[in-house]
């Protein structure tokens, strides 16, 4: 790795986790303040600098135009700048780091927040299933 691990786990744990058990339904925050243009915005998994690495949604600034599957959704109001990620029915292989990023224009304007998601299993102590 090239980043030193004190800094890594410094970074990782300085990003909200939210917590959900198998089967509901988690709402993950992003919110912007809205210019005049729209702004194409993305929601990904295993995101980079510069861009959301797996997507899962995409928006052009007022409508969906992608989703990698139905469970995710868009329930806030995205012209007002809550693109808020809503996921259905998760599983624990939804688990990880996702981010929100706003693509503002010009260079280096993007607004990017990260979030880390731990799906919990409901049985107790049972880790030995597999997931997939
Ligand atoms: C964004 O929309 C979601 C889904 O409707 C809602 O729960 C949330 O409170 C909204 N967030 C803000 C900051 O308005």
């Amino acid at each position: 790795s090239f980043l030193p691990s004190f800094l890594l786990s410094f970074l990782l744990l300085h990003k909200d986790t939210l917590t959900a058990k198998v089967g509901q339904t988690i709402l993950l925050p992003c919110t912007y303040v809205v210019k005049s243009e729209p702004v194409h915005m993305c929601w990904g998994r295993q995101c980079n600098l510069l861009s959301c690495g797996q997507v899962v949604l995409r928006t052009d600034g007022q409508k969906v135009t992608y989703k990698k599957e139905k469970r995710y959704q868009l329930e806030g109001d995205q012209r007002r700048g809550n693109v808020s990620l809503t996921i259905e029915n998760v599983a624990e292989a939804d688990s990880g780091e996702y981010c929100c990023r706003i693509e503002f224009p010009g260079p280096l304007n993007d607004q990017k927040t990260s979030m880390n998601l731990v799906v919990k299993s409901d049985e107790h102590g049972d880790c030995s299933h597999e997931i997939g």
